[in-house]
């Protein structure tokens, strides 16, 4: 049996797809701790979340240091005090520099609401509406240093309706994430997975690339 996955989640508000994984944990469905919470913003509700559940909550202000890169080997070397098994970008929303993200590439994933390679970076649900897309979602991928562009280990599709809105879309879509970021931790914890720094690849024959989970109940 592999061993429980210790993880740390970063995250920058809302944190519902923080929450969705410590439910699943709550509930039995996947084989993982949460051994920490990291924040670059002091008043993200997720850090909340993590100390009503008795989580580690640490919020590190990125203005207190000179630079991007000053602040990110503050910021990586308290997670890294945690020794996590895999780092979760869960609404994370500040770009890392280059020597943290290739330190940490081969256990470090991001959840980004767009079918990537389409729309990378901010305001995927309104571009994916104003390019007439009829099918939107959201990927799962290894960060690594071209942003939103690492190798996806798994996405969910859901369609965009005529008269759908930039927040009706994203809801539906943010609905789907909760599932697919769970799915693709219970593959992670099954050793299913593995990202050497370069390659991504999938041990489970059985297991296409990326998987697609194209419907949730
Ligand atoms: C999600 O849509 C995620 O895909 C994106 O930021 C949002 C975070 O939402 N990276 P939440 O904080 O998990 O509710």
């Amino acid at each position: 049996m592999k061993p429980t996955l210790r993880l740390v989640i970063l995250v920058s508000g809302r944190g519902s797809n923080f929450r969705a994984i410590s439910d699943a944990i709550n509930r039995g469905e996947l084989d993982a701790e949460i051994v920490a919470v990291f924040s670059d913003k002091k008043l993200a509700p997720a850090l909340d979340i993590a100390r009503e559940r008795n989580i580690p909550a640490i919020a590190i202000n990125p203005k207190d240091y000179a630079d991007r890169l000053a602040f990110d080997r503050v910021f990586f070397a308290e997670i890294a005090k945690f020794d996590p098994d895999l780092i979760v970008c869960a609404g994370y929303m500040r770009i890392m520099s280059g020597e943290v993200v290739r330190e940490f590439s081969d256990r470090m994933i991001n959840i980004h609401p767009s079918l990537l390679p389409k729309f990378k970076g901010l305001h995927t649900h309104r571009l994916a509406i104003e390019a007439g897309e009829k099918e939107h979602g959201a990927s799962v991928h290894i960060v690594t240093e071209d942003l939103d562009g690492g190798p996806v280990l798994m996405q969910a599709r859901v369609p965009v309706l005529p008269d759908d809105t930039e927040d009706t879309l994203a809801e539906r879509v943010l609905q789907v994430e909760h599932h697919l970021l769970v799915t693709c931790l219970n593959e992670w914890q099954k050793g299913h997975f593995n990202f050497d720094g370069h390659k991504l690849t999938y041990r489970d024959s059985l297991l296409k690339s990326p998987l697609d989970l194209s419907e949730f109940e």
